[in-house]
């Protein structure tokens, strides 16, 4: 029988998640369909209670119901519990359960270039996006991580969470040249504005720079560090590992990863 996914949120258009389901469905040749669902915060229980007497068998989660989504759920996955914050859903023939497959997949999308565990990693922000990436890196075992936070306590806390150090933005300028990997995980970028989050002056040649922005492709930070001569990871990666874990999670099987991030390039280009 069809199976059924689909992703919710609010708004819900421009996602570019059923677009590369429905391509890894095909390709494996598995009888499912994924959906885009517009469903608005007052909307979010009724419709996780249709969606289940509908019988879906999963699905993903984006802005703004991915912690709404959370007490929902019967069952929570370590990286959803730690995040507090759900980005999938699978059906087990039980129940459904939450986890969160941002982090890995950032982390993911770094492992295949090569990146060491024991790199001098820098992480820029302390919000959602960067807890999911803490966490996530500290799983797979990176052993020194610091974190640099506009609003400082925000990096302590953080830092606190996952046995790391925290240190102010200016410091962060100040001792850049000790990072190998610089990631950015502000929302800064995402505007026309051409400001970074902190200066890229002191970053050393050679040093990988990620962004986990992909709209715009080349944010203003990728862009100074390519200047740099830093080599510079996209956000592209990090969405296309999230959305393949998911698949891995809903189907048992591994999707091809390399296509789907030049043809999602390609679309974005
Ligand atoms: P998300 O879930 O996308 O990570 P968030 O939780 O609102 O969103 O976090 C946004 C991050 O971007 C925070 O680290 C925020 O810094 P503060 O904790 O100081 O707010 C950071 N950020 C947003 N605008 C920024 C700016 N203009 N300069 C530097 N950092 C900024």
């Amino acid at each position: 029988m069809k199976k059924w996914y689909a992703v919710i949120g609010d708004p819900i258009t421009h996602s570019l998640s059923p677009f590369m389901h429905e391509a890894w469905f095909d390709e494996h040749e598995i009888d499912a369909a994924y959906l885009p669902i517009h469903v608005e915060p007052s909307q979010l229980e009724k419709s996780f209670e249709a969606m289940k007497t509908l019988g879906i068998s999963g699905f993903n989660i984006t802005l703004p119901h991915k912690r709404s989504i959370v007490p929902l759920l019967g069952k929570l996955e370590k990286s959803a519990m730690q995040m507090n914050a759900v980005n999938t859903v699978s059906f087990d023939g039980a129940e459904y359960s939450g986890l969160n497959t941002d982090g890995d997949g950032f982390v993911r999308s770094l492992l295949v270039h090569d990146v060491d565990k024991t790199a001098k990693v820098l992480l820029i922000g302390a919000g959602g996006a960067a807890r999911g990436i803490a966490y996530a890196l500290k799983r797979a075992g990176f052993m020194d991580i610091t974190i640099t936070n506009r609003t400082y306590r925000r990096a302590e806390e953080l830092a606190t969470e996952i046995q790391s150090s925290a240190i102010t933005l200016t410091e962060s300028e100040e001792r850049l040249v000790e990072f190998e990997v610089l990631v950015q995980t502000t929302s800064v970028g995402l505007t026309t504005s051409e400001a970074l989050p902190i200066s890229l002056n002191g970053v050393k040649a050679g040093t990988l720079v990620a962004d986990i922005i992909y709209t715009p492709l080349e944010t203003p930070f990728l862009k100074k560090a390519a200047e740099k001569n830093c080599v510079t990871l996209n956000g592209v990666g990090m969405f296309v590992y999230q959305g393949a874990i998911a698949f891995e999670q809903w189907t048992g099987v591994q999707p091809n990863t390399e296509k789907m991030i030049q043809l999602i390039t390609e679309k974005l280009g």
